[in-house]
């Protein structure tokens, strides 16, 4: 398999004259956030749930469900090992990650490519004060793709801007972006939400409630983007009111002409509408950014008041689909396993083919993947 090169020089050259509060302005703006962020037209910096399209998403999704078959037939499973032999992903995680980082790991082992980590920034020249912008071009030397997690709502986007203005750009992805946003998570949540749709006409006109700390929590956020581009579902948030969604998110949804209602109480969403819920993603509170946003021992769970207690399961439709990005704390019990929608397994086992698929994306392997998905008859 020829996966495809770097990305144009046009589009490069047109970055290099940007500074960084420019290209940072630039992603608020469709048609610039296309031009700075894809290559080829494909994802090249993989930053924000806005800067895909339904129909990109579409295809991932595709994708991820051909890679999924494939693993399962043996000639499907040795043909996906040949996909990205001889790239090499950085994955640079300065904030803990349980799911996030080992799916990036086995998306990319199921396609052949080597994976290398990095957890402990002081164990890294960072701590000897070196910038992101000098770090990730080092970075760049060695391997064919940064995948980051940091508390800094702009580490990601500063490395990708550093990478566009540098002679060996590579792609970035970001595996959790401080409080703002977690675009892979919201990706693997809406292939999840898909295929729990799929035989009930799809996500359009779906209600979806998510529960939690809205403002701070950047699985949440990101889900309530990607959801803008699937028709007209409806979105009510039921949130500690301090923690509602932010300006940012309230205007997007706005523009794109979504119904949305926020609720300081849980229990009273679940009472007025629970019957017309289609899908619950219920979220942690954030409580470690009470504290910079490192995790602490103490304060981790949820007040009651955003508990979805098992009572409420009479509350809502047996079909309802019950979601969390985990880690879970207190505020999905257990007995919520055995609920006909719960797909919280799911969801963790899908992180890894739309991680895997996004790898396959970004340097132009996809097409191939599900067209030998379709030869096989798989798809
Ligand atoms: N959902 C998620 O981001 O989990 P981790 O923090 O374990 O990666």
């Amino acid at each position: 398999m020829q996966a495809a090169g770097a990305g144009s020089k046009v589009a490069q050259m047109a970055d290099e004259r940007l500074d960084f509060d420019a290209f940072k302005q630039g992603l608020r703006d469709r048609d610039s956030r296309k031009k700075l962020l894809t290559r080829d037209g494909r994802p090249f910096y993989v930053l924000i749930s806005q800067q895909f399209s339904g129909e990109e998403i579409e295809t991932l999704c595709d994708t991820a469900t051909a890679i999924r078959r494939l693993d399962r037939h043996r000639e499907g499973r040795e043909f996906l090992r040949t996909v990205l032999r001889g790239y090499r992903i950085m994955n640079l995680f300065a904030q803990p990650s349980t799911r996030t980082a080992q799916s990036f790991m086995a998306a990319a082992d199921k396609l052949g490519a080597v994976s290398k980590q990095v957890t402990d920034l002081s164990t890294s020249s960072f701590a000897k004060g070196e910038s992101v912008e000098d770090s990730v071009r080092t970075l760049s030397s060695f391997f064919d793709a940064i995948v980051v997690r940091h508390k800094d709502d702009d580490f990601a986007t500063r490395a990708a801007w550093a990478l566009s203005r540098s002679g060996r750009p590579v792609p970035v992805i970001s595996a959790g972006s401080g409080r703002s946003q977690h675009v892979t998570q919201s990706l693997l949540d809406l292939y999840t939400l898909r295929y729990s749709f799929a035989e009930r006409g799809g996500i359009n006109g779906k209600t979806v409630l998510i529960i939690g700390d809205i403002a701070r929590n950047r699985a949440a956020r990101s889900l309530a983007y990607l959801l803008t581009k699937f028709g007209q579902p409806r979105l009510f948030f039921a949130c500690p009111e301090q923690y509602q969604p932010d300006a940012d998110l309230r205007s997007y949804l706005e523009q794109h002409a979504i119904e949305v209602g926020v609720h300081d109480s849980l229990d009273y969403v679940l009472r007025e509408r629970g019957r017309h819920i289609d899908a619950i993603y219920v979220t942690r509170l954030q409580q470690e950014w009470d504290s910079g946003g490192a995790p602490g021992q103490d304060k981790l769970g949820a007040a009651d008041g955003f508990v979805l207690k098992p009572e409420y399961r009479e509350l809502i439709r047996p079909d309802c689909v019950v979601m969390h990005p985990l880690p879970r704390v207190n505020e999905l019990p257990d007995e919520w396993e055995n609920h006909p929608g719960f797909v919280v397994w799911r969801q963790v086992r899908n992180g890894m083919w739309m991680r895997a698929a996004l790898f396959a994306s970004v340097w132009g392997a996809d097409e191939e993947i599900r067209a030998r998905a379709r030869r096989l008859f798989l798809i």
